[in-house]
């Protein structure tokens, strides 16, 4: 990508990754990623993250164009995970003298990585660094996403650059602003950022989001996806939303199936609930639909129901993966129901209901287990299981 300004000496450099199919190797990006680094041209020249190192030619050519042969003087680095630290030890090599901005834990994971870094400037909340007319002010947000994770601030610009906070799945098609793109493209990916990679940390979230509350931002410029220049308010509910669990009314329900008869326990759970007036309701075989996808509608809607077959003694394979990444990612505040079959020992609803003691959740009808194929009095009970859940949710 061409580098772009969002300033007179303030440069976007973001490149496009339509190769991965798997961001961290787990969530799928069928529409990409952008990393996004920042350069600042002052008396001293900062770059602030880096980028995924396979990007780091086109990287260095789009440095040197605009500095020439000047030198780097800061890299600032407001997040070690490798999607942004990748070029650093390029960097490094490229320019010796450079000094590396970052907090005590920063520079821990850097020695951790890399190597023990050598010329390095500490900063803690509210440090700031002059550049000649630009000062960049930082403050540490922890585990948002990682304990070192931390914003810079650009005073004169007003220009926050926040790391992963705010930042989203997909590649940007030629627009980089967010008054530059037909949004709808982004909703499902910057929540899936958000949920898949942010989602466990949602306390945290909260408490970056009311210490940045003071600062008057202008710009926010993520290490992934649009800069938001126009409509800031955008992201920011969205954000301060999700990472307060403010559920809509609706319900998420996985099974796991392997010939048909517990899918049939879920379209009947999923048809009572929308006789009961839940419009919200998706349906998903867990081994057919990434949890990626799941774990975003799950941090949409309240209600959450699952429903397991036995295999070999416990449940279906796919179901467990799903649960397990839940306990993961541990979103508050769910309406739960869980259902299930077997044919001779059992072992699928026997370890939802250990699912359903770990996450906490509250249960709304007893678990619902049938041998074999679904009888008339199982679906009796599915549809007051489906009652249940709907009472709860109509009563919010
Ligand atoms: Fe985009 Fe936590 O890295």
């Amino acid at each position: 990508m061409q580098y772009v300004n969002l300033s007179n000496d303030i440069y976007f450099l973001g490149y496009n990754d339509r190769r991965t199919h798997l961001f961290e190797n787990i969530w799928p990006i069928p529409n990409g990623i952008s990393y996004n680094s920042y350069l600042i041209v002052d008396d001293k020249i900062a770059l602030i993250d880096t980028v995924e190192r396979s990007f780091f030619d086109e990287y260095l050519d789009n440095i040197e164009e605009i500095i020439g042969d000047r030198k780097i003087d800061y890299l600032v680095i407001n997040h070690m995970e490798p999607d942004h630290s990748g070029a650093l030890k390029s960097i490094m090599q490229r320019y010796p003298e450079v000094t590396l901005v970052g907090n005590k834990k920063t520079f821990a994971f850097v020695e951790s990585f890399y190597k023990e870094p050598e010329n390095v400037h500490l900063v803690h909340d509210g440090s700031v660094l002059e550049l000649g007319k630009h000062r960049l002010q930082f403050q540490t947000i922890p585990m948002v996403h990682w304990p070192e994770t931390m914003v810079t601030y650009e005073e004169t610009n007003k220009i926050l650059f926040s790391g992963d906070a705010f930042g989203s799945y997909g590649t940007l098609d030629g627009g980089v602003f967010d008054d530059e793109i037909n949004l709808d493209f982004y909703e499902v990916e910057v929540m899936r950022y958000f949920t898949n990679i942010v989602g466990k940390y949602c306390p945290h979230t909260q408490r970056a989001i009311k210490k940045l509350a003071p600062l008057d931002i202008k710009m926010i410029a993520a290490t992934h996806g649009p800069v938001w220049r126009s409509d800031l308010d955008w992201v920011l509910t969205r954000y301060n939303k999700w990472s307060s669990y403010d559920l809509d009314k609706g319900v998420v329900i996985v099974y796991g199936s392997m010939y048909g008869n517990t899918q049939k326990m879920a379209e009947v759970i999923a048809r009572r609930l929308a006789e009961r007036g839940i419009k919200n309701i998706r349906v998903y075989d867990a081994s057919k639909t990434h949890a990626s996808y799941i774990i975003n509608d799950i941090f949409k809607y309240k209600g959450f129901i699952v429903g397991s077959p036995a295999y070999n003694n416990s449940m279906f394979p796919n179901v467990e993966i799903l649960l397990s990444t839940i306990e993961h990612m541990a979103p508050k505040d769910h309406y739960l129901g869980i259902f299930g079959n077997f044919l001779w020992n059992g072992g699928g609803v026997k370890n939802l209901k250990v699912f359903a003691e770990k996450i906490k959740w509250e249960l709304v009808y007893d678990p619902i287990e049938e041998k074999g194929a679904m009888k008339k009095d199982n679906k009796e009970q599915l549809c007051k299981l489906a009652d249940a859940m709907a009472d709860k949710l109509m009563a919010e």
